[in-house]
């Protein structure tokens, strides 16, 4: 037996730590089956004694054991051994360290300084210290911050290489500061300089490009602590004794790009200015700090139509490109950014909207690497001025987001939903730029809270944001009152509170994290915020207990009402709002319930019921019918749990015949799509969610695969089926929320999904779909690796699970009757195989494909003309377009066997294409 990957508040011998009690994680690893942990000893230690020997427990707990021993020192290091044993009597030790940080913010003697430059001078300040040692250095930390984002050099060199630092918090009420080692840096003569950028504390934010949201001034904190082998301690900090001067950077706005100029770095001398700051805000970084997690070479530079010199990294990413050149002194090079091209060819940067994503470099004649420092873009090509010839081999994009765990993945042998799962993970790397954004891209880029709820139990598996997600919270808990309710957007800066299904998230997310990672603190953490978004809504029910009044994003951008300009969708939008008020009522119930809140738990449990009566009576016919019969009224109905045991079978029917009308597909938008599939699934319609979920017409998930996506877009039809793009001024092509399906291919097509917080036990129950003949997951959940892989092939189902020690797992053999396949199991590897009938290969089109489906492969069109040639070209054709081939056939029956012709042909033709 082994015990591996010990961590520290989720973090690998973390330095820094500000919190009182940390929590302590490990993994056994074992050959034998079953393996069970039976028992734990912790020892803590600092350098001279034991502070903690929690003693041997007998206990399964191996996850976020909370420190018991005595009160630990700031800024010592401490070493944690781990012992465990298991239920066959085996037995493994592990170590790992931890060093704490500041406790207290007020203790720091630093003070935050500021510059005297004009107001019209963009340039970033460096403000800069000259310090010499004369002893020997034991262990020296620099604690940084800033309000703007900041790099710091220390004797010319960066420290770390954490990017946007410190982050976006609810400055007025937090700031993250970060914690580096410093020691191997330090000199005899030393020189610590910090340039600040105005990043999003005063630069321009919002579809407003307003400026100087938090502050007019940016500012610098730091303070080095330089612990010498004679037992001393030195300190330096930020204060009026330090300088400032502008120096390379010459703008800088995270919207509008960077501008560097290396040849006449233009420096201005100014003077430091200390700057009113409450020290109480300050709080040790939360989470994984923004990092370049990956460096993609180009594909392939070429020349548009239209003349642009274009580079392309073949992915839609954020982050910023890195360009080796040697240009000569004083050559200006100009650098634009796009998602995509339009349908010319031609550069098409229209959905970054107002942020011009442009970052300018001028030369110095020496061989040069150009890289931005303080803003980010979300892009796939970029258009280059400036630069007589551009070759790939120069361009490297830079990919930046919160450096967060890899955890999930998931494939399957149809390619296309391959790259579904590669669009989806592409627009969670790139909207997890500190906190969850829309969009990466556009004037926007904020924490708009639906979509970072409708989307946290797929990033959930894909990411561990268990850090990313806690430290977010306490920004949602921080603007949240219950007088106002939530903000839409956290950070909030456009002053809108309390929207169903995008104010919820104050209670969804950090439910989502406590069953992922069976993580109690978040709870106990955000319980106010819970309860009190509860009760904000109901102090604003009327007195039939519903809540009907105010502004509602309804199903955002669904697409079963005209858009016009609210873009709600056709859904009643207060029958979502009390859908939703009920969702989170019965998760703050939950909440209680895990909590040991017992008369809390009921009182919910109360408000839930009389809520849920009031909702039957409003939404519900006495028969069973939907106030709302939409696609999504009925998902809601259904997986929310709202309608009564006796309609749900009608309301299944209603949503089925609703999908049937629109020859299965979707109609549904932010809030109807996450749960589409999934309500589908569970209520014995799984064929009808496989259905909609395999189109490859628009609207689809693979609608955008087809049309060469590599991340989700923000609409169904972004881009057009004629390549032109929706001009409502709102299109985004990465945008994670319509991503959500993830969660389904997880839990319903791979099959995983935690019955017990953090997997400590789990089910797996496939459930197949035509077209996907084998499907694998792997996820590394906080006890250890799960893998389960299924294939339906040549007549036979395998299945192949691997359970981590210390949980067990519950599963289902596919397309057995339930009952009597479902077996629980411990851990090690668990195969099956039995003979089956069922025929999963993949059959793209079929009867019920719409004509414009099938035209749009040319062989069919080949095909066509070939058989009734002018087919295509008659005046009603065009009416036709929308109709399936069966539709058709009611007219001319006789056609049958050419369309059947020209089905199989296409469908060999993808077949050979796999
Ligand atoms: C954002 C969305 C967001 C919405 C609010 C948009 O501008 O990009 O994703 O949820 O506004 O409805």
């Amino acid at each position: 037996m082994l015990l591996c990957e010990l961590r520290t508040e989720y973090r690998e011998n973390p330095i820094g730590l500000s919190c009182r009690l940390p929590r302590f994680s490990w993994k056994m690893k074992s050959e034998k089956q079953n393996t069970m942990q039976s028992w734990y000893h912790i020892i803590v230690s600092d350098k001279e004694q034991v502070v903690w020997d929690s003693g041997k427990v007998c206990s399964e707990d191996s996850v976020l054991i909370s420190y018991g021993g005595d009160e630990l020192i700031p800024e010592t290091h401490y070493r944690v051994k781990v012992e465990t044993g298991s239920n066959h009597g085996e037995s493994a030790q592990g170590e790992m360290w931890f060093e704490t940080g500041i406790f207290d913010p007020e203790t720091f003697l630093a003070k935050m300084i500021t510059h005297n430059f004009a107001e019209k001078e963009t340039a970033c300040p460096t403000f800069y210290k000259k310090f010499t040692i004369d002893k020997m250095v034991k262990n020296a930390k620099i604690y940084a911050t800033s309000h703007g984002v900041y790099e710091m050099q220390l004797n010319g060199s960066r420290i770390g290489n954490d990017r946007m630092t410190p982050g976006w918090t609810s400055y007025h009420h937090r700031l993250q500061y970060q914690t580096y080692d410093i020691t191997a840096m330090l000199q005899k003569k030393n020189q610590i300089e910090m340039t600040v950028g105005n990043g999003w504390y005063k630069g321009i934010l919002g579809f407003t490009c307003r400026p100087d949201i938090y502050g007019e001034r940016v500012g610098a904190f730091a303070e080095i602590h330089i612990y010498y082998e004679d037992g001393s301690r030195e300190i330096i900090f930020t204060d009026d004794s330090w300088s400032v001067r502008t120096g390379q950077i010459r703008y800088s706005e995270i919207y509008m790009g960077e501008t560097i100029d290396t040849n006449e770095a233009c420096i201005n001398q100014g003077n430091v200015i200390i700057k009113e700051f409450d020290k109480g805000v300050l709080t040790a970084q939360e989470n994984e700090p923004v990092r370049i997690t990956d460096r993609l070479p180009a594909k392939k530079t070429f020349v548009t139509p239209k003349g642009e010199n274009l580079v392309d990294f073949g992915q839609n990413l954020t982050g910023i490109a890195e360009i080796k050149m040697q240009g000569k002194k004083g050559q200006k090079i100009v650098i634009r950014h796009a998602e995509t091209l339009d349908k010319d060819g031609n550069f098409y940067p229209d959905t970054l909207r107002q942020a011009k994503s442009v970052d300018t470099f001028i030369c110095n004649g020496e061989e040069q690497i150009f890289l931005p420092h303080f803003t980010f873009h979300g892009f796939r090509y970029l258009c280059i001025e400036g630069m007589e010839e551009i070759k790939p081999e120069q361009f490297t994009a830079c990919v930046m987001n919160s450096d967060m765990e890899h955890t999930g993945e998931f494939f399957c042998s149809n390619k296309k939903v391959n790259q579904l799962q590669s669009n989806i993970w592409w627009g969670q790397k790139g909207n997890f730029l500190d906190i969850p954004t829309d969009c990466p891209q556009r004037d926007e880029r904020l924490g708009w809270t639906g979509d970072a709820q409708i989307f946290s139990w797929t990033a959930a598996f894909n990411s561990n944001t268990a850090l990313f997600f806690t430290k977010w919270m306490r920004d949602v808990a921080a603007e949240s009152s219950l007088d106002k309710g939530v903000p839409h957007v956290i950070p909030d800066i456009l002053g809108q509170y309390s929207a169903s299904a995008w104010s919820d998230a104050a209670v969804i997310v950090p439910w989502v994290v406590y069953q992922t990672y069976g993580d109690k603190q978040v709870l106990e953490e955000n319980w106010k915020c819970m309860h009190e978004w509860v009760d904000y809504i109901r102090n604003h029910c009327g007195e039939n207990k519903l809540w009907q009044t105010g502004f509602q994003y309804g199903d955002w951008l669904a697409l079963d009402k005209e858009e016009g300009a609210d873009r709600t969708g056709a859904t009643d939008k207060y029958m979502i709002a009390n859908a939703y008020y009920l969702y989170v009522t019965d998760l703050v119930k939950q909440t209680a319930e895990v909590l040991e809140k017992k008369q809390e738990a009921s009182k919910y449990a109360a408000l839930y019921n009389e809520t849920l009566e009031a909702f039957r009576a409003e939404y519900y016919t006495p028969t069973g019918r939907i106030v709302s019969e939409t696609q999504t009224g009925a998902v809601l109905s259904l997986y929310f749990h709202l309608a009564k045991e006796k309609d749900r079978e009608k309301i299944v029917k209603t949503l089925v015949a609703n999908i049937e009308n629109h020859k299965n597909h979707l109609t549904t938008g932010f809030v109807g799509t996450p749960y589409l599939c999934h309500a589908l699934s569970e209520n014995d319609s799984h064929e009808t969610a496989s259905a909609i979920f395999m189109k490859e017409d628009c609207p689809s998930w693979l609608y955008a695969v087809n049309m060469g996506a590599t991340t989700v877009w923000e609409r169904w039809d972004s881009i057009k089926p004629d390549g032109s793009f929706d001009e409502s001024g709102m299109n985004s092509l990465n945008h994670y929320a319509y991503g959500s399906i993830g969660d389904w291919l997880y839990r319903k097509v791979a099959g995983l999904s935690q019955l017990e917080p953090g997997y400590k036990k789990f089910q797996i129950k496939p459930m197949l779909v035509k077209g996907i003949e084998e499907a694998e997951v792997r996820y590394e959940s906080v006890y250890g690796k799960i893998a389960c892989k299924w294939s339906c092939r040549n007549g036979k189902i395998n299945l192949k699970v691997s359970v981590p020690a210390n949980t067990k797992a519950v599963i289902y053999l596919p397309e057995r009757i339930e009952a009597e396949s479902k077996m629980e199991v411990g851990s090690g590897v668990h195969e099956y195989e039995y003979e089956t009938t069922i025929n999963l290969s993949h059959e793209r089109f079929s009867m019920d494909s719409t004509l414009a489906e099938i035209v749009s492969e040319p062989l069919a069109v080949e095909m066509f003309n070939q058989y009734v040639p002018g087919m295509l070209e008659g005046p009603m054709i065009q009416f036709a377009m929308q109709m399936t081939l069966s539709e058709m056939l009611s007219a001319a029956p006789e056609a049958r066997p050419m369309y059947e012709a020209v089905v199989n042909a296409l469908n060999e033709k993808e077949r050979t294409n796999e």
